[in-house]
Protein backbone atom coordinates (compact mmCIF):
# COMPACT_ATOMS: atom_id res chain seq x y z
CA UNK A 1 0.00 0.00 0.00
CA UNK A 2 3.48 2.18 -0.65
CA UNK A 3 2.16 5.60 -1.38
CA UNK A 4 -1.54 5.10 -0.80
CA UNK A 5 -3.48 6.16 1.58
CA UNK A 6 -5.31 3.59 4.10
CA UNK A 7 -7.50 3.23 7.00
CA UNK A 8 -7.17 0.18 9.12
CA UNK A 9 -9.57 -1.51 10.67
CA UNK A 10 -8.67 -3.69 13.97
CA UNK A 11 -11.19 -6.52 15.24
CA UNK A 12 -11.67 -7.23 18.74
CA UNK A 13 -9.57 -10.00 18.38
CA UNK A 14 -6.58 -7.97 16.75
CA UNK A 15 -6.77 -9.05 13.37
CA UNK A 16 -6.07 -6.39 11.40
CA UNK A 17 -6.40 -4.73 7.53
CA UNK A 18 -5.86 -1.58 5.43
CA UNK A 19 -8.55 -0.22 3.67
CA UNK A 20 -7.59 2.18 0.51
CA UNK A 21 -9.04 5.05 0.87
CA UNK A 22 -10.59 6.38 -2.47
CA UNK A 23 -10.61 10.35 -3.22
CA UNK A 24 -13.52 11.57 -6.07
CA UNK A 25 -12.89 14.91 -8.40
CA UNK A 26 -14.91 16.29 -5.28
CA UNK A 27 -16.35 15.32 -1.77
CA UNK A 28 -15.60 13.10 1.09
CA UNK A 29 -13.04 10.75 0.45
CA UNK A 30 -14.32 7.03 0.85
CA UNK A 31 -13.01 3.73 2.30
CA UNK A 32 -12.90 0.69 -0.09
CA UNK A 33 -14.55 -1.71 2.45
CA UNK A 34 -15.08 -5.02 -0.69
CA UNK A 35 -11.56 -6.80 0.79
CA UNK A 36 -13.05 -7.05 4.03
CA UNK A 37 -15.03 -9.97 3.97
CA UNK A 38 -11.54 -12.08 3.58
CA UNK A 39 -11.82 -11.31 7.41
CA UNK A 40 -15.17 -12.91 7.34
CA UNK A 41 -17.12 -9.83 8.74
CA UNK A 42 -19.48 -7.62 7.13
CA UNK A 43 -19.99 -3.71 7.79
CA UNK A 44 -23.39 -3.07 8.97
CA UNK A 45 -25.33 0.12 7.35
CA UNK A 46 -28.95 0.18 7.10
CA UNK A 47 -30.48 2.75 4.97
CA UNK A 48 -26.97 3.42 3.64
CA UNK A 49 -26.20 6.29 5.80
CA UNK A 50 -22.42 5.71 4.90
CA UNK A 51 -22.14 3.74 1.69
CA UNK A 52 -21.49 4.54 -2.14
CA UNK A 53 -22.67 1.24 -3.66
CA UNK A 54 -20.74 2.66 -6.99
CA UNK A 55 -18.65 5.17 -8.44
CA UNK A 56 -20.42 7.72 -10.83
CA UNK A 57 -19.56 10.57 -13.11
CA UNK A 58 -23.15 11.95 -13.85
CA UNK A 59 -24.20 13.71 -10.91
CA UNK A 60 -22.83 15.57 -7.99
CA UNK A 61 -24.68 16.70 -4.47
CA UNK A 62 -23.23 18.12 -1.00
CA UNK A 63 -26.27 18.34 1.13
CA UNK A 64 -24.48 20.53 3.49
CA UNK A 65 -24.06 23.21 1.35
CA UNK A 66 -26.96 22.58 -0.79
CA UNK A 67 -25.28 22.15 -3.92
CA UNK A 68 -26.50 20.14 -7.04
CA UNK A 69 -24.57 19.70 -10.48
CA UNK A 70 -24.91 17.49 -13.38
CA UNK A 71 -21.91 16.70 -15.00
CA UNK A 72 -20.23 19.69 -13.08
CA UNK A 73 -22.74 21.98 -13.98
CA UNK A 74 -24.67 23.88 -11.69
CA UNK A 75 -28.34 23.00 -11.51
CA UNK A 76 -29.80 26.53 -10.98
CA UNK A 77 -27.04 27.47 -14.39
CA UNK A 78 -29.09 24.73 -15.84
CA UNK A 79 -32.57 25.55 -15.08
CA UNK A 80 -31.66 29.26 -16.06
CA UNK A 81 -30.10 28.39 -19.71
CA UNK A 82 -31.00 25.33 -20.61
CA UNK A 83 -33.91 23.00 -21.72
CA UNK A 84 -34.48 19.57 -20.98
CA UNK A 85 -33.39 18.29 -24.32
CA UNK A 86 -30.27 19.61 -23.61
CA UNK A 87 -30.12 18.66 -19.96
CA UNK A 88 -30.79 14.86 -20.84
CA UNK A 89 -28.37 14.86 -23.61
CA UNK A 90 -25.74 16.07 -20.87
CA UNK A 91 -26.74 13.24 -19.00
CA UNK A 92 -26.83 10.77 -21.49
CA UNK A 93 -23.30 11.45 -22.83
CA UNK A 94 -21.37 13.61 -20.60
CA UNK A 95 -21.25 16.58 -22.70
CA UNK A 96 -23.64 19.74 -23.71
CA UNK A 97 -24.48 18.79 -27.67
CA UNK A 98 -23.49 21.87 -30.03
CA UNK A 99 -26.22 23.25 -31.85
CA UNK A 100 -26.07 20.29 -34.48
CA UNK A 101 -26.09 17.42 -32.02
CA UNK A 102 -28.68 18.77 -30.41
CA UNK A 103 -30.88 19.41 -32.99
CA UNK A 104 -29.88 15.42 -34.09
CA UNK A 105 -30.81 14.72 -30.83
CA UNK A 106 -34.43 15.81 -30.98
CA UNK A 107 -34.99 14.57 -34.26
CA UNK A 108 -34.44 11.18 -32.78
CA UNK A 109 -36.03 11.37 -29.75
CA UNK A 110 -39.17 12.76 -32.00
CA UNK A 111 -39.17 9.80 -33.99
CA UNK A 112 -39.91 7.77 -31.00
CA UNK A 113 -42.85 9.36 -29.33
CA UNK A 114 -45.45 7.31 -30.49
CA UNK A 115 -45.89 4.41 -29.06
CA UNK A 116 -47.21 0.92 -30.31
CA UNK A 117 -50.71 1.36 -31.30
CA UNK A 118 -51.78 -2.05 -29.84
CA UNK A 119 -50.54 -0.21 -26.09
CA UNK A 120 -53.65 1.78 -26.33
CA UNK A 121 -55.78 -1.71 -25.50
CA UNK A 122 -53.48 -2.31 -22.55
CA UNK A 123 -55.19 0.53 -21.19
CA UNK A 124 -58.28 -0.54 -20.84
CA UNK A 125 -57.44 -3.68 -18.75
CA UNK A 126 -57.05 -0.99 -15.65
CA UNK A 127 -59.76 0.08 -14.13
CA UNK A 128 -60.69 3.75 -14.99
CA UNK A 129 -60.40 4.86 -11.31
CA UNK A 130 -56.58 3.09 -10.84
CA UNK A 131 -53.73 5.70 -9.84
CA UNK A 132 -51.88 6.41 -12.84
CA UNK A 133 -48.69 5.35 -11.10
CA UNK A 134 -50.19 2.08 -11.00
CA UNK A 135 -50.77 2.43 -14.70
CA UNK A 136 -47.36 3.85 -15.48
CA UNK A 137 -45.42 0.57 -13.30
CA UNK A 138 -47.24 -1.70 -15.38
CA UNK A 139 -47.49 -0.01 -18.78
CA UNK A 140 -43.82 1.47 -18.91
CA UNK A 141 -42.62 -2.36 -17.87
CA UNK A 142 -44.95 -3.77 -20.58
CA UNK A 143 -42.44 -1.79 -23.28
CA UNK A 144 -39.97 -4.93 -23.07
CA UNK A 145 -43.13 -6.87 -24.86
CA UNK A 146 -43.12 -4.79 -27.47
CA UNK A 147 -39.75 -3.97 -28.25
CA UNK A 148 -37.87 -6.45 -27.57
CA UNK A 149 -35.64 -6.25 -30.98
CA UNK A 150 -33.13 -3.67 -28.66
CA UNK A 151 -32.85 -5.51 -25.80
CA UNK A 152 -28.97 -6.83 -25.91
CA UNK A 153 -27.73 -4.48 -23.08
CA UNK A 154 -24.25 -5.72 -24.30
CA UNK A 155 -24.36 -4.05 -27.25
CA UNK A 156 -24.32 0.22 -27.24
CA UNK A 157 -26.48 0.16 -30.24
CA UNK A 158 -30.03 -1.37 -28.84
CA UNK A 159 -28.74 0.51 -25.29
CA UNK A 160 -28.65 3.97 -26.96
CA UNK A 161 -32.31 3.15 -28.77
CA UNK A 162 -33.81 1.92 -25.61
CA UNK A 163 -32.45 5.38 -24.02
CA UNK A 164 -34.37 7.06 -26.77
CA UNK A 165 -37.39 5.04 -26.66
CA UNK A 166 -37.94 5.35 -23.21
CA UNK A 167 -36.89 9.43 -23.31
CA UNK A 168 -39.61 9.47 -25.98
CA UNK A 169 -42.00 7.28 -24.70
CA UNK A 170 -42.76 7.96 -21.35
CA UNK A 171 -44.26 11.32 -21.61
CA UNK A 172 -46.87 9.52 -24.16
CA UNK A 173 -47.75 6.53 -21.63
CA UNK A 174 -48.26 9.33 -18.98
CA UNK A 175 -50.72 11.36 -20.63
CA UNK A 176 -52.44 8.76 -22.28
CA UNK A 177 -52.77 7.50 -18.23
CA UNK A 178 -54.16 11.11 -17.49
CA UNK A 179 -56.51 10.81 -20.72
CA UNK A 180 -58.07 7.16 -19.89
CA UNK A 181 -58.16 7.80 -15.80
CA UNK A 182 -60.40 11.16 -16.76
CA UNK A 183 -62.06 9.40 -20.20
CA UNK A 184 -61.02 11.57 -22.64
CA UNK A 185 -59.70 10.45 -25.50
CA UNK A 186 -55.76 9.80 -25.98
CA UNK A 187 -53.87 12.06 -28.31
CA UNK A 188 -51.40 11.39 -30.91
CA UNK A 189 -47.92 13.11 -30.25
CA UNK A 190 -47.34 15.65 -32.40
CA UNK A 191 -43.72 16.64 -33.32
CA UNK A 192 -44.40 20.04 -34.42
CA UNK A 193 -43.84 20.62 -30.63
CA UNK A 194 -40.85 20.28 -28.26
CA UNK A 195 -40.60 17.98 -26.03
CA UNK A 196 -42.45 19.83 -22.96
CA UNK A 197 -44.93 21.55 -25.56
CA UNK A 198 -45.78 18.07 -27.15
CA UNK A 199 -46.28 16.20 -23.10
CA UNK A 200 -48.73 19.49 -22.12
CA UNK A 201 -50.50 19.11 -25.51
CA UNK A 202 -51.02 15.38 -25.18
CA UNK A 203 -52.18 16.16 -21.54
CA UNK A 204 -54.69 19.05 -21.78
CA UNK A 205 -55.30 19.30 -26.00
CA UNK A 206 -58.46 17.60 -27.23
CA UNK A 207 -59.79 17.08 -30.88
CA UNK A 208 -62.39 19.05 -30.69
CA UNK A 209 -60.07 22.19 -29.86
CA UNK A 210 -57.11 23.81 -30.78
CA UNK A 211 -54.32 23.70 -28.07
CA UNK A 212 -51.66 26.71 -27.83
CA UNK A 213 -48.90 26.17 -25.63
CA UNK A 214 -48.36 28.75 -23.02
CA UNK A 215 -44.63 29.51 -23.22
CA UNK A 216 -44.77 30.65 -19.38
CA UNK A 217 -46.38 27.42 -18.35
CA UNK A 218 -44.36 25.62 -20.21
CA UNK A 219 -40.89 26.94 -18.83
CA UNK A 220 -42.46 25.79 -15.90
CA UNK A 221 -42.47 22.56 -16.25
CA UNK A 222 -39.69 22.11 -18.35
CA UNK A 223 -37.63 23.40 -15.23
CA UNK A 224 -39.64 20.79 -12.98
CA UNK A 225 -38.22 18.61 -15.18
CA UNK A 226 -34.74 19.72 -15.27
CA UNK A 227 -34.61 19.47 -11.42
CA UNK A 228 -35.64 16.58 -11.18
CA UNK A 229 -33.76 14.98 -14.06
CA UNK A 230 -31.33 13.47 -11.72
CA UNK A 231 -30.55 12.89 -8.03
CA UNK A 232 -27.45 10.59 -7.87
CA UNK A 233 -28.10 7.49 -5.61
CA UNK A 234 -31.56 8.25 -4.12
CA UNK A 235 -33.98 4.94 -3.98
CA UNK A 236 -35.40 5.25 -7.17
CA UNK A 237 -32.23 4.90 -9.22
CA UNK A 238 -30.34 2.97 -6.63
CA UNK A 239 -33.56 0.42 -7.92
CA UNK A 240 -32.93 0.93 -11.44
CA UNK A 241 -29.23 -0.22 -10.63
CA UNK A 242 -29.83 -3.43 -8.59
CA UNK A 243 -32.54 -4.23 -10.98
CA UNK A 244 -30.43 -3.43 -14.13
CA UNK A 245 -27.38 -5.14 -12.17
CA UNK A 246 -29.00 -8.94 -12.90
CA UNK A 247 -29.03 -8.11 -17.02
CA UNK A 248 -33.00 -7.15 -16.74
CA UNK A 249 -34.41 -4.87 -19.54
CA UNK A 250 -34.07 -1.14 -19.35
CA UNK A 251 -38.09 -0.91 -19.75
CA UNK A 252 -38.32 -3.18 -16.61
CA UNK A 253 -35.31 -1.65 -14.88
CA UNK A 254 -37.17 1.67 -15.63
CA UNK A 255 -40.46 0.22 -14.24
CA UNK A 256 -38.90 -0.79 -10.82
CA UNK A 257 -37.95 2.61 -10.34
CA UNK A 258 -41.33 3.99 -11.21
CA UNK A 259 -42.48 1.78 -8.75
CA UNK A 260 -39.55 3.17 -6.04
CA UNK A 261 -40.42 6.50 -6.61
CA UNK A 262 -44.36 5.94 -5.25
CA UNK A 263 -44.02 5.84 -2.22
CA UNK A 264 -44.84 9.48 -0.17
CA UNK A 265 -40.88 9.54 1.60
CA UNK A 266 -39.50 9.80 -2.26
CA UNK A 267 -41.29 10.98 -5.28
CA UNK A 268 -44.58 10.78 -3.94
CA UNK A 269 -44.11 13.66 -1.26
CA UNK A 270 -45.19 16.55 -4.06
CA UNK A 271 -48.95 14.47 -3.82
CA UNK A 272 -48.42 13.87 -0.24
CA UNK A 273 -47.34 18.13 0.30
CA UNK A 274 -50.20 19.22 -1.24
CA UNK A 275 -52.85 16.73 0.09
CA UNK A 276 -51.36 18.53 3.59
CA UNK A 277 -51.93 21.67 2.23
CA UNK A 278 -55.94 21.25 1.04
CA UNK A 279 -56.19 19.47 4.90
CA UNK A 280 -54.78 22.49 6.65
CA UNK A 281 -57.39 24.38 4.57
CA UNK A 282 -56.63 27.73 6.04
CA UNK A 283 -53.98 29.88 6.97
CA UNK A 284 -55.48 29.76 10.74
CA UNK A 285 -54.78 26.16 11.94
CA UNK A 286 -51.07 26.32 10.27
CA UNK A 287 -50.08 27.00 14.20
CA UNK A 288 -51.44 23.69 15.33
CA UNK A 289 -51.07 21.36 12.58
CA UNK A 290 -47.02 22.55 13.32
CA UNK A 291 -47.77 21.37 16.67
CA UNK A 292 -48.85 18.40 15.49
CA UNK A 293 -45.94 18.07 13.62
CA UNK A 294 -44.11 18.85 16.89
CA UNK A 295 -45.89 16.32 18.59
CA UNK A 296 -44.77 13.76 15.92
CA UNK A 297 -48.39 13.05 15.16
CA UNK A 298 -47.71 13.18 11.41
CA UNK A 299 -44.78 14.88 9.00
CA UNK A 300 -44.86 18.06 7.26
CA UNK A 301 -45.14 16.77 4.04
CA UNK A 302 -42.12 18.45 1.54
CA UNK A 303 -39.83 19.25 4.48
CA UNK A 304 -36.65 17.09 5.19
CA UNK A 305 -34.27 15.26 2.90
CA UNK A 306 -31.46 12.48 3.26
CA UNK A 307 -29.10 14.97 1.83
CA UNK A 308 -29.66 18.27 1.95
CA UNK A 309 -29.08 19.58 5.55
CA UNK A 310 -29.57 23.35 4.15
CA UNK A 311 -31.95 25.05 1.64
CA UNK A 312 -32.12 22.81 -1.73
CA UNK A 313 -30.75 24.36 -4.40
CA UNK A 314 -33.82 22.96 -6.42
CA UNK A 315 -36.45 24.34 -3.45
CA UNK A 316 -34.90 27.53 -4.42
CA UNK A 317 -35.60 27.73 -8.06
CA UNK A 318 -38.88 26.17 -7.88
CA UNK A 319 -39.81 28.66 -5.09
CA UNK A 320 -38.95 31.11 -7.94
CA UNK A 321 -40.68 29.60 -10.46
CA UNK A 322 -43.71 29.52 -8.45
CA UNK A 323 -44.07 32.94 -8.51
CA UNK A 324 -43.49 33.51 -11.76
CA UNK A 325 -46.70 30.82 -12.65
CA UNK A 326 -49.20 32.28 -10.23
CA UNK A 327 -48.51 35.53 -11.43
CA UNK A 328 -48.85 35.03 -15.17
CA UNK A 329 -52.11 32.78 -14.32
CA UNK A 330 -53.41 35.58 -11.75
CA UNK A 331 -53.45 33.41 -8.87
CA UNK A 332 -50.90 35.74 -6.46
CA UNK A 333 -53.60 35.58 -4.07
CA UNK A 334 -53.78 31.81 -4.43
CA UNK A 335 -55.40 30.52 -0.96
CA UNK A 336 -52.77 27.25 -0.86
CA UNK A 337 -49.77 29.19 -1.91
CA UNK A 338 -50.48 32.20 0.74
CA UNK A 339 -51.11 28.85 3.40
CA UNK A 340 -47.53 27.20 1.73
CA UNK A 341 -45.42 30.72 2.56
CA UNK A 342 -47.13 30.92 5.91
CA UNK A 343 -46.47 27.14 6.77
CA UNK A 344 -42.78 27.60 5.18
CA UNK A 345 -42.48 31.06 7.65
CA UNK A 346 -43.51 29.41 10.86
CA UNK A 347 -41.34 25.78 10.29
CA UNK A 348 -37.91 28.10 8.83
CA UNK A 349 -38.11 30.15 11.95
CA UNK A 350 -39.17 27.24 14.52
CA UNK A 351 -36.28 25.43 16.75
CA UNK A 352 -37.79 22.13 16.13
CA UNK A 353 -37.07 22.31 12.19
CA UNK A 354 -33.78 24.50 12.59
CA UNK A 355 -31.90 22.11 14.60
CA UNK A 356 -32.74 18.95 13.14
CA UNK A 357 -32.10 21.17 9.78
CA UNK A 358 -35.65 20.54 7.99
CA UNK A 359 -35.91 22.97 5.25
CA UNK A 360 -38.77 22.77 2.29
CA UNK A 361 -37.31 20.38 -0.45
CA UNK A 362 -38.58 21.10 -4.11
CA UNK A 363 -41.47 19.11 -3.59
CA UNK A 364 -42.90 21.76 -1.34
CA UNK A 365 -43.47 24.10 -4.27
CA UNK A 366 -43.45 21.61 -7.61
CA UNK A 367 -46.74 20.54 -6.22
CA UNK A 368 -48.01 24.36 -5.91
CA UNK A 369 -46.63 24.57 -9.55
CA UNK A 370 -48.06 21.41 -10.99
CA UNK A 371 -51.65 22.28 -9.44
CA UNK A 372 -51.47 25.86 -11.09
CA UNK A 373 -50.61 24.33 -14.35
CA UNK A 374 -54.06 22.17 -14.31
CA UNK A 375 -52.43 18.98 -13.42
CA UNK A 376 -54.45 16.82 -11.29
CA UNK A 377 -52.44 15.51 -7.79
CA UNK A 378 -52.83 12.48 -8.96
CA UNK A 379 -50.44 12.97 -11.88
CA UNK A 380 -47.87 14.72 -9.61
CA UNK A 381 -45.74 12.02 -9.03
CA UNK A 382 -45.75 10.56 -12.65
CA UNK A 383 -44.71 14.11 -13.63
CA UNK A 384 -41.62 13.48 -11.22
CA UNK A 385 -41.40 9.71 -13.10
CA UNK A 386 -41.09 11.73 -16.66
CA UNK A 387 -38.21 14.07 -15.29
CA UNK A 388 -36.05 11.27 -13.67
CA UNK A 389 -36.53 8.67 -17.23
CA UNK A 390 -33.75 10.38 -18.39
CA UNK A 391 -31.61 9.96 -14.73
CA UNK A 392 -32.71 6.74 -14.62
CA UNK A 393 -31.64 5.35 -18.04
CA UNK A 394 -28.27 7.19 -17.45
CA UNK A 395 -27.46 5.78 -14.43
CA UNK A 396 -28.44 2.37 -16.06
CA UNK A 397 -26.58 2.94 -19.15
CA UNK A 398 -23.14 4.01 -16.89
CA UNK A 399 -23.42 0.94 -14.90
CA UNK A 400 -23.41 -1.51 -17.83
CA UNK A 401 -20.90 0.24 -20.28
CA UNK A 402 -18.77 -0.37 -16.98
CA UNK A 403 -16.52 -3.69 -17.85
CA UNK A 404 -16.19 -4.77 -14.45
CA UNK A 405 -20.17 -4.42 -13.11
CA UNK A 406 -20.77 -7.51 -11.91
CA UNK A 407 -24.76 -8.62 -9.84
CA UNK A 408 -25.90 -6.07 -6.97
CA UNK A 409 -25.94 -8.28 -3.75
CA UNK A 410 -25.71 -6.16 -0.31
CA UNK A 411 -25.56 -8.96 2.79
CA UNK A 412 -27.29 -8.70 6.08
CA UNK A 413 -26.88 -9.44 9.77
CA UNK A 414 -29.13 -12.37 10.22
CA UNK A 415 -31.46 -11.99 13.68
CA UNK A 416 -33.53 -15.05 13.45
CA UNK A 417 -33.78 -18.74 14.79
CA UNK A 418 -30.92 -20.56 15.54
CA UNK A 419 -30.75 -23.76 13.21
CA UNK A 420 -33.65 -25.83 14.90
CA UNK A 421 -35.14 -29.36 14.11
CA UNK A 422 -38.75 -29.70 12.67
CA UNK A 423 -41.19 -31.01 14.68
CA UNK A 424 -42.58 -34.16 13.23
CA UNK A 425 -45.86 -35.26 14.76
CA UNK A 426 -47.13 -38.57 15.05
CA UNK A 427 -50.20 -39.25 12.79
CA UNK A 428 -53.12 -39.59 15.04
N1 LIG B 1 -41.51 16.66 9.30
C1 LIG B 1 -41.28 16.59 10.61
N2 LIG B 1 -40.20 16.01 11.17
C2 LIG B 1 -39.32 15.44 10.32
C3 LIG B 1 -39.49 15.47 8.94
C4 LIG B 1 -40.63 16.12 8.43
N3 LIG B 1 -40.86 16.18 7.11
N4 LIG B 1 -38.46 14.83 8.35
C5 LIG B 1 -37.66 14.42 9.33
N5 LIG B 1 -38.19 14.79 10.53
C6 LIG B 1 -37.58 14.60 11.86
C7 LIG B 1 -37.74 13.16 12.33
O1 LIG B 1 -38.92 12.98 13.05
C8 LIG B 1 -36.50 12.98 13.15
O2 LIG B 1 -36.71 13.62 14.40
P1 LIG B 1 -36.11 12.99 15.77
O3 LIG B 1 -34.61 13.15 15.63
O4 LIG B 1 -36.72 13.79 16.85
O5 LIG B 1 -36.54 11.55 15.79
C9 LIG B 1 -35.44 13.80 12.41
O6 LIG B 1 -36.18 14.81 11.71
C10 LIG B 1 -34.63 12.99 11.39
O7 LIG B 1 -35.56 12.29 10.55
P2 LIG B 1 -35.19 11.01 9.69
O8 LIG B 1 -36.44 10.32 9.31
O9 LIG B 1 -34.15 10.22 10.42
O10 LIG B 1 -34.50 11.67 8.44
P3 LIG B 1 -34.21 10.97 7.06
O11 LIG B 1 -33.04 11.67 6.50
O12 LIG B 1 -34.19 9.51 7.18
O13 LIG B 1 -35.55 11.34 6.24
C11 LIG B 1 -37.06 12.10 4.61
C12 LIG B 1 -35.59 12.03 5.06
C13 LIG B 1 -37.61 10.68 4.41
C14 LIG B 1 -37.12 12.84 3.27
C15 LIG B 1 -37.88 12.85 5.70
O14 LIG B 1 -37.36 14.14 5.91
C16 LIG B 1 -39.38 12.90 5.36
O15 LIG B 1 -40.11 11.96 5.65
N6 LIG B 1 -39.84 14.04 4.73
C17 LIG B 1 -41.21 14.17 4.31
C18 LIG B 1 -41.39 13.49 2.98
C19 LIG B 1 -40.76 14.25 1.85
O16 LIG B 1 -40.94 15.45 1.69
N7 LIG B 1 -40.02 13.51 1.00
C20 LIG B 1 -39.40 14.08 -0.18
C21 LIG B 1 -37.96 13.83 -0.23
S1 LIG B 1 -37.30 14.75 -1.56
C22 LIG B 1 -37.51 13.81 -2.93
O17 LIG B 1 -37.71 12.62 -2.92
C23 LIG B 1 -37.41 14.58 -4.18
Amino acid sequence: MDGKRVATLTLDDGRSIELPIMSGTIGPDVIDIHELSKLGVFTYDPAFFSTASCTSEITYIDGDAGLLYYRGYPIEQLAKHSDFLEVCYLLLNGELPDAAQKAEFGAKVASHTMVHDQMARFFTGFRRDAHPMAVMVGVVGALSAFYHDSLDITNPQHREISALRLLAKVPTIAAMAHKYHTGFPFMYPKNKFSYVENFMYMMFATPAEDYVPNPVLVRALERIFILHADHEQNASTSTVRLAGSSGANPFACIASGIAALWGPAHGGANEAALKMLEEIGDVSRVKDYVQGVKDKKYRLMGFGHRVYKNMDTRASVMRETCHEVLQELGLANDRLFKLAMELEQIALSDPYFIERKLYPNVDFYSGIVLRALGIPTNMFTVIFAVGRTIGWISQWNEMIADKGQKIGRPRQLYLGAKRRDYPVREPR
